[in-house]
């Protein structure tokens, strides 16, 4: 086989690339471990920037997202006993839209299999060679077990935290700036209708809860846990209960049927440069950031924005220098985003050795926030997705 763009992982990342690389009149092929099913029920993020949706809508992706997709004019800040509501439109001029990253994921998938192109789902044994600067190569087993192999001109490594392509990059080629967070989030999607029209941030003294939604009957609950949380001693009615003592405080959280409960840890990774010869990482195979900013589907979306402007240029004029400053552009939006995802984590958790100090320094920033529109607009500025360059 061959291709001229070879995409490996059927996420958020790889699935825009290649219906980005089609617009542009570039062949790609993707290949996915899982299954169909499997990604398109994936649920994950839930909270899309403005410029994300608007290059849905633009890109001809946008008819679910309009129908069903939830906008939101700002969030709410919930700490000591009250609620605090940021509106970003008022702010700012912007807004977020609430829909879920498998909803995104079930349009890309549609369109490109509707359009006539092709996703190898299932496929094993991924591995990529001769990237570095000659002729790069994808060799896979298929489905039915037969051996593949695809010759590309570009690699797009779109294979998430634990894919092949950033491990397949020669040691020493790469740095890995890292911070683990001692606390992760136990997360339910739950049949209970949204106590509130907008996501609740809340900062508590028994530590951080999130209410968020993915429609007007279902709810996306969070709770800040141990990193290592034993799921086994989280039984429905614990969930509730503690839900109700972080969150209560400000809303009226109706009980449902919980549909999904799961643990997820906390982390910041960054890998630099996000190019080897010619593979291009994109997504969470180059970074990963803790979810309170919401950002990471958003992040992986921005890097293969760039990618494809950059590969089209490449196409259609001859230029290489979009691509050879891949990476450097891409880093920019990407530290500002960890700034951002870390700054609003260390603000709203408690931290696991708190003491009286860090406690009141915390509640006056969240004074601060909640009485400057100054610091108002900074957040409502990188939560709504910082402008391209
Ligand atoms: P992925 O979605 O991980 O896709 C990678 C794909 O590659 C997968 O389908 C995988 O199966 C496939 N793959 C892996 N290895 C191979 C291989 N060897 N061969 C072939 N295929 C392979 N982000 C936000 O923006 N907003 C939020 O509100 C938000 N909330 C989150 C909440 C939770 C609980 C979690 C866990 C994450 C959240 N995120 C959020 C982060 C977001 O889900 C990720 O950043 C996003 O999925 C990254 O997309 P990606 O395409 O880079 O990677
Ligand atoms: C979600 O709806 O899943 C969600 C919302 C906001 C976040 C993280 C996750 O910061």
């Amino acid at each position: 086989m061959r291709t001229q763009v070879g995409i490996v992982g059927a996420g958020p990342a790889g699935l825009m690339l290649a219906h980005l690389l089609r617009r542009e009149g570039i062949d790609s092929v993707v290949l996915e471990r899982r299954s169909r099913d499997y990604i398109e029920g994936r649920i994950r993020a839930g909270v899309i920037e403005q410029w994300v949706a608007d290059l849905l809508v633009e890109t001809g992706l946008g008819a679910r997202l309009q129908r069903e997709g939830l906008v939101h004019r700002g969030i709410n800040i919930s700490f000591a006993g009250s609620l605090h509501h940021l509106d970003f439109t008022d702010l700012i001029g912007k807004h977020i839209t609430v829909y879920g990253q498998q909803e995104v994921v079930k349009d890309l998938v549609a369109a490109r299999l509707g359009g006539g192109g092709e996703i190898l789902f299932e496929v094993e044994d991924v591995g990529i060679d001769d990237f570095a600067g000659g002729a790069p190569r994808i060799r896979f087993r298929s489905k039915v077990g037969e051996a593949i192999e695809i010759d590309c001109d570009f690699i797009a490594g779109c294979d998430g935290s634990h894919g092949v392509c950033r491990p397949s990059i020669p040691r020493g080629a790469l740095t890995s700036f890292e911070r683990e967070y001692p606390f992760g989030w136990l997360g339910i999607l739950a049949e209970s209708p949204p106590p509130c029209e907008e996501l609740i941030y809340a900062y508590h003294e028994r530590g951080f809860g999130l209410y968020s939604m993915r429609s007007p009957t279902l709810s996306r609950l969070y709770l800040q846990c141990a990193a290592d949380e034993d799921l086994n001693e989280w039984p429905d009615e614990r969930v509730w209960h503690e839900l109700h003592a972080r969150l209560g405080g400000s809303s009226k959280l109706a009980e449902g049927k919980v549909l999904l409960k799961g643990v997820t840890p906390m982390r910041s990774v960054v890998v630099e440069p996000m190019q080897y010869g010619k593979l291009f990482l994109a997504g969470d195979s180059a970074h990963i950031v803790p979810p309170t900013g919401a950002k990471g589907m958003n992040l992986a979306i921005a890097d293969v924005r760039v990618l494809a402007r950059a590969l089209a240029e490449f196409y259609r004029f001859g230029r290489g220098d979009l691509l050879e400053s891949y990476s450097h552009t891409c880093l920019r939006r990407v530290w500002k985003a960890q700034r951002f995802s870390w700054w609003m984590t260390t603000l709203l958790h408690q931290p696991v050795d708190a003491n009286a100090f860090d406690r009141r320094r915390q509640l006056a920033e969240l004074d601060y926030l909640a009485g400057s529109r100054h610091a108002q607009r900074a957040l409502a500025e990188n939560y709504t997705g910082l402008p391209f360059d």
